[in-house]
């Protein structure tokens, strides 16, 4: 069996590294239990021949991993794969930054080769980012089965463009993989059949469990040091439970002007009062920091602390011992459920319910309304650290992703074409 698999930005890389790994277990168990598998990696024989042999849980996998090139700085892309061990992309596409139709239409023009080339029997794609939905519509357009990894969530906010990135993934889809039993239900009363849907539980998740060590025996101070901003000694030093995390990059959040600036003014004149804020800045919103002349009192603000995009395990510290973070980030809120760190969610909706302390989880909806933001806060700084798991958030999505992909038969293929997903 032949699986291309897709990454194009920042979140993606953190899903798909336990899925490497995961057909790496599997190859190196075919070897041993299957004397006729096919030797690993003969990619040059195998490329451009579609095999024929279906559902043999002992086949060799042949993995080709291609790279849209959304995200492409080294902070934002290469140091994820070096940390998290994810082998070079087999393909970049070098899309790089542009409009949503821009990133989409090229992409798919480059991928589109990529599939009449390779023809894989699936292509994997995971998250809510252009390059899911780009690859998910190249793929059907190909005829080639498509799986989703982190399927059924739903914010219901069509003003966000990875809402629109869900529904034409999900709608699309041959193989639907969810993180949670809320995601399921969403899909069901969409029309999916349930017999395309399978939930494996937060494939990030298996990620962090399995970085959880190495992250913890960092030192805040060294953390700090290689990625402040600007100069370190000038700034406070960071103490467990004594600092505040925030990440922002929504454009919701840092795209106007008023909004953006409310939201630097509450961390700038009331947040720093209370605690050192250390703030690892996305280029998007760097970019608005210098547009909106924003720049220069968050350089004054001694007590906010910039730095670059920080990498997997120096995030993962950062959330270990915050008091406290305020994101717009999904990914985030999904840690904080895990680590129990009190979360202030930036936005007015979520399309990860399961992390919300209604339903158990560490994080509140907060918008960028600043009274709101203001009285959340108060609630949270007094908050313990109290972290949850919910079902399935157990280190190994990945294993059942590859199972449910292996395991896909063709009756649930016909069923899942056949039937009307709009009744
Ligand atoms: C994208 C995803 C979003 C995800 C986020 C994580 C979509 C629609 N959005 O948003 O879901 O949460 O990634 O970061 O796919 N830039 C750089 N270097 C880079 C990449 C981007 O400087 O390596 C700058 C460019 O100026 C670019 C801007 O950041 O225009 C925004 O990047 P883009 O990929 O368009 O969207 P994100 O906001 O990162």
């Amino acid at each position: 069996m032949k699986i291309l698999s897709v990454v194009g930005a920042r979140p993606n890389f953190m899903k798909i590294a336990p899925f490497i790994k995961a057909i790496n277990n599997h190859n190196a168990k075919c070897n041993i239990q299957n004397a006729d598998c096919k030797t690993p990696y003969e990619k040059q024989k195998t490329r451009n021949t579609k095999h024929e042999t279906r559902n043999n849980p002992l086949e060799h996998i042949d993995h080709i991993l291609v790279h849209t090139g959304q995200h492409y700085d080294d902070r934002m892309s290469k140091s994820f794969f070096e940390e998290l061990n994810i082998p070079e992309a087999d393909i970049n596409l070098g899309i790089g930054s542009g409009s949503h139709a821009e990133q989409v239409g090229n992409t798919m023009i480059a991928f589109e080769k990529v599939l009449r080339a390779e023809k894989s029997d699936w292509v994997v794609v995971v998250g809510d980012v252009n390059a899911t939905l780009a690859c998910s519509v190249t793929a059907k357009k190909e005829n080639i089965k498509c799986c989703h990894i982190e399927a059924g969530l739903r914010s219901g906010d069509l003003s966000m463009p990875e809402e629109i990135n869900r529904l034409v993934t999900d709608r699309l889809s041959d193989l639907l993989l969810t993180p949670d039993h809320i995601s399921t239900k969403n899909l069901i009363r969409e029309g999916v059949p349930e017999s395309a849907i399978r939930m494996v539980g937060n494939i990030m998740i298996d990620t962090l469990e399995s970085n959880r060590n190495k992250a913890s025996a960092l030192q805040l101070s060294e953390v700090h040091r290689r990625n402040a901003l600007l100069e370190y000694q000038f700034h406070p030093s960071l103490h467990e439970d004594r600092y505040i995390v925030v990440t922002l990059h929504r454009p919701s959040n840092v795209d106007e002007k008023t909004v953006f600036s409310s939201l630097v003014h509450f961390l700038t004149r009331e947040v720093t009062n209370d605690f050192p804020v250390v703030w690892p800045i996305h280029p998007r919103a760097l970019k608005r920091l210098e547009e909106f002349g924003l720049w220069q009192e968050v350089v004054e603000q001694k007590s906010l602390i910039l730095l670059h995009p920080v990498g997997y395990h120096d995030m993962l510290r950062l959330n270990m011992g915050a008091k406290m973070i305020l994101t717009d980030s999904g990914g985030l809120q999904e840690e904080c459920t895990i680590l129990g760190t009190p979360c202030l969610t930036l936005r007015w909706n979520t399309e990860r319910p399961v992390t919300l302390r209604d339903h158990g989880g560490a994080s509140v909806l907060v918008g960028n309304n600043i009274d709101r933001i203001r009285s959340e806060y108060n609630i949270a700084r007094n908050l313990s650290r109290t972290p949850v798991r919910p079902d399935l958030w157990d280190g190994h999505a990945a294993e059942r992703c590859l199972k449910a992909i292996l395991e896909y038969g063709e009756g649930s293929r016909q069923q899942a074409v056949g039937s009307s997903r709009l009744s």
